[in-house]
């Protein structure tokens, strides 16, 4: 079907005869002979007015049509005389593809953004979430030009794995619905081995970084957290570079380059979208997001950060000492209170980072690196890579890891192993900083929480 969308039309520089547009009725307002309608098909956060006039043949029909019907129009593209708005459709037909009845529950009104996750399926057609999900679409695609413009690879890793990245524990399962061949009553792993849904695409990433240099991987991951918080999901997109040749100084440079590299493409180019979240969701977004372009992020390592916790005479629910992970109270305290933008902290304990970090010299800390975010607190976590292969083997023997299954994994530190690093950003996470929006279930169409798998 030949349609043209909303969006063009809007940005239309003269009247246009005959044009064919699809939509959903936003409202409908009728006047003596004519009915005024607000048609919306989600190119963009406006509306475009048609008027229909008393004569269509088909009045009728669109009088009985209310918020939530599809219609197809044509008509003409004319200068409107109506304040607001530079152009509106006259049409000369119309054809109803889909009727709303009065119970459609997207009725023209505010709604609570904890009742429109109960109507996930429809949400996306209100303009707030239209807007997230157009802005979400603009983000994936301008990671992608960030780094093909680095020269990095886009590389794609498995998502049903048989190793835990984090060794948190916090895998799913994944297993055969149906018994297949069981023997003497055991069913046999369809994979030869337990097998789970990826925490993290990195050990894969690293592999190929150690072929091709610079590369990145894109994509779902799940984890098994039982945390019902506002920026935890149980499957979350993640974005993961791997850098070969390259130290935890070039692993910083490029978060920062990538965050104010994305915080200045939603700027300047989804300046729309991002404004209704400016006036509606976070009246300081500009502001913070004009804060992450203007100013070098702050650094840090962990020591420093646990000793100003101590220092700064706050009482947190979690007391600050050294050795514990931070917790989201303190990283929003360094970002938020002390630092009052983003953030980098590196240097953790190596008792509470995974095996793959690389240990510094002093032997008590890692090569690791998180940047915390106002907002949001972590927002990327990353890390140099351990690439001597007996200090690797030490670790993991330290952490009782089976060294059999990381055979491949180990190869690549018995074979040419270099430096190298990378890190994990969490990509509901970014669009939670970019927008001002304060729930990772909003973020994201169709959110996966403990106990909530609906839709
Ligand atoms: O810090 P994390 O656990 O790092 C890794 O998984 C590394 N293997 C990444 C790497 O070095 N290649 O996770 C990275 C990021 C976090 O900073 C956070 O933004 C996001 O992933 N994240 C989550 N986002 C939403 N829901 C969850 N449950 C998340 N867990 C982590
Ligand atoms: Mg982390």
């Amino acid at each position: 079907m030949k349609r043209t969308r909303i969006a063009s039309l809007l940005a239309s520089e003269k009247p246009i005869e005959d044009v064919c547009l699809m939509g959903w009725i936003r409202t409908r307002r009728d006047a003596k002979g004519f009915s005024f309608i607000e048609l919306n098909d989600g190119s963009c956060l406006k509306n475009i007015q048609v008027i229909a006039a008393g004569e269509l043949p088909e009045y009728e029909r669109v009088l009985a049509c209310g918020t939530g019907s599809a219609l197809r129009v044509t008509g003409n593209l004319a200068v409107s005389p109506a304040k607001g708005q530079r152009w509106e459709v006259h049409a000369k037909s119309i054809a109803v593809l889909g009727q709303a009845p009065e119970t459609y529950p997207l009725q023209k009104k505010r709604h609570t953004d904890e009742f429109l996750r109960t109507i996930a399926h429809l949400r996306p057609r209100t303009n707030k979430y239209g807007a997230m999900f157009r802005i979400r679409s603009e983000v994936a695609l301008a990671i992608h030009r960030f780094f093909r413009d680095r020269g990095f690879r886009y590389v794609n890793t498995p998502i049903i794995t048989g190793s835990d990245c984090e060794g948190a524990g916090e895998m799913f399962r994944v297993a055969t619905q149906k018994a297949q061949g069981q023997v003497d009553g055991i069913q046999p792993e369809f994979f030869g081995q337990e097998a789970y849904l990826t925490v993290s695409g990195q050990l894969s990433a690293e592999m190929l970084a150690l072929a091709l240099g610079d590369v990145y991987t894109f994509g779902p991951t799940f984890r098994a957290e039982n945390s019902n918080t506002r920026r935890h999901a149980a499957e979350f997109w993640m974005l993961e570079p791997e850098m070969a040749f390259a130290d935890l100084s070039d692993n910083m440079e490029l978060g920062e380059s990538l965050i104010t590299y994305l915080v200045r493409h939603v700027l300047d180019d989804c300046s729309e979208d991002i404004g209704l979240f400016a006036q509606y969701v976070e009246k300081e977004l500009m502001k913070q997001l004009e804060r992450i372009v203007s100013a070098p992020f702050a650094r840090i390592t962990y020591t420093e950060a646990i000793d100003l916790l101590q220092r700064s005479g706050r009482s947190f629910d979690y007391a600050p000492s050294w050795g514990i992970d931070l917790q989201t109270e303190h990283e929003r305290f360094l970002t938020e209170t002390h630092f009052g933008g983003p953030v980098i902290v590196t240097g953790y304990p190596r008792g509470i980072k995974p095996f793959y970090m690389r240990v510094n010299d002093d032997g008590n800390t890692v090569a690791a690196m998180d940047i915390l975010v106002p907002g949001i607190g972590e927002i990327v976590g990353g890390s140099q890579r351990e690439e001597r292969l007996d200090v690797l083997e030490g670790r993991m023997r330290e952490l009782g890891m089976n060294m059999d299954a990381y055979w491949w994994y180990l190869d690549s530190r018995r074979f040419g192993s270099v430096p190298h690093c990378g890190f994990g950003m969490g990509f509901e996470r970014v669009l939670m900083m970019l927008t001002g929006v304060g729930n990772i279930r909003d973020v994201i169409p169709f959110p996966r929480t403990p106990g909530s798998i609906a839709f």
